[in-house]
């Protein structure tokens, strides 16, 4: 595994914590940061030890305050193109096959905000607050807020977040969806662990062909989405885990899942 510079990678048994660390400029997110998250996911991916990646930012005050506006001066739309076509974060997190948690522990801003969308849930400290505040630079949302947050808490919603650039605290997100949980935030590395466990003990194969299938939901037609989850439930029937499940039920004992 490389070493990289922005991020920091630990690992509990099948969990992996990827943690961005620029804790001194609130974990905004710079090109060096991007290139590293995406390579650190392709790391994670490959790696059949990590069943869950839990995404975090350094230290008590951010989890990630958005894109690096220092590096918004002076660019081109041409070379902004360039930079968002390459090797995207937000593709590389909404493409991941196993389960991303956002572990939300303070400004949740712009592109921090984005990259908790593309994650599968939200974990919040009762200290963090989400906003798209783009607006207020004179662009709009890139890394897919206007598409995500869209989907994610409804139209009305997300509208006034990203046309009013406000920012909410973690009870008003709660309140609208944008977040699964809100801890105290001596409580969230324990809530998002206990979560991730309890997803990393089930079958490895059937947790990524079920993130498939609910990830279509948005994607598609109901028609097209319920064929499809026929598809990968059949698909699941092609597993050792499905008959170790199976088994283990009708012989009242815990399975043990192999990923196969
Ligand atoms: N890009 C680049 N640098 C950022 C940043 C961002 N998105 N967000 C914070 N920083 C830097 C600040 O420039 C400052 O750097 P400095 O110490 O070298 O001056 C450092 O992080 C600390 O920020 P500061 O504003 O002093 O901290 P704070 O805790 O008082 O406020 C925020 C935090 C997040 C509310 C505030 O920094 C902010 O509004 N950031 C921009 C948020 C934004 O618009 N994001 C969307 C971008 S598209």
């Amino acid at each position: 595994m490389p070493s990289f510079e922005t991020l920091l990678l630990e690992r509990r048994e099948h969990v992996a914590i990827v943690t961005i660390n620029r804790p001194d400029k609130r974990n905004a997110l710079n090109i060096k940061t991007r290139e590293e998250g995406a390579a650190v996911l392709e790391e994670l991916r490959a790696d059949d030890s990590v069943r869950v990646v839990v995404l975090t930012g350094a230290g008590d005050k951010a989890f990630i305050a958005g894109a690096d506006i220092n590096e918004f001066a002076g660019r081109t739309a041409i070379s902004q193109r360039a930079v968002m076509g390459a090797r995207s974060l937000f593709t590389a997190i909404d493409t991941f096959p196993k389960p991303i948690i956002a572990m939300i522990n303070g400004y949740c801003l712009g592109g921090g905000c984005e990259v908790a969308l593309a994650c599968d849930l939200r974990i919040a400290s009762e200290n963090a607050s989400f906003g798209q505040p783009e607006i207020n630079l004179g662009i709009i949302p890139g890394g897919g807020g206007t598409q995500r947050l869209t989907r994610l808490v409804g139209e009305g919603k997300a509208m006034e977040m990203i046309l009013t650039g406000e920012i909410i605290d973690a009870q008003t997100a709660f309140a609208i969806g944008l977040v699964n949980h809100v801890v105290p935030l001596d409580q969230l590395q324990a809530k998002t662990l206990e979560i991730a466990n309890r997803i990393a003990e089930k079958g490895p194969v059937a947790v990524s062909l079920a993130k498939e299938a609910v990830k279509i939901a948005s994607r598609s037609n109901l028609d097209e989405g319920l064929r499809r989850e026929v598809d990968l439930f059949a698909l699941c029937f092609s597993t050792e885990d499905k008959d170790e499940g199976v088994s283990a039920f009708l012989e009242k004992r815990k399975p043990a899942f192999k990923g196969r």
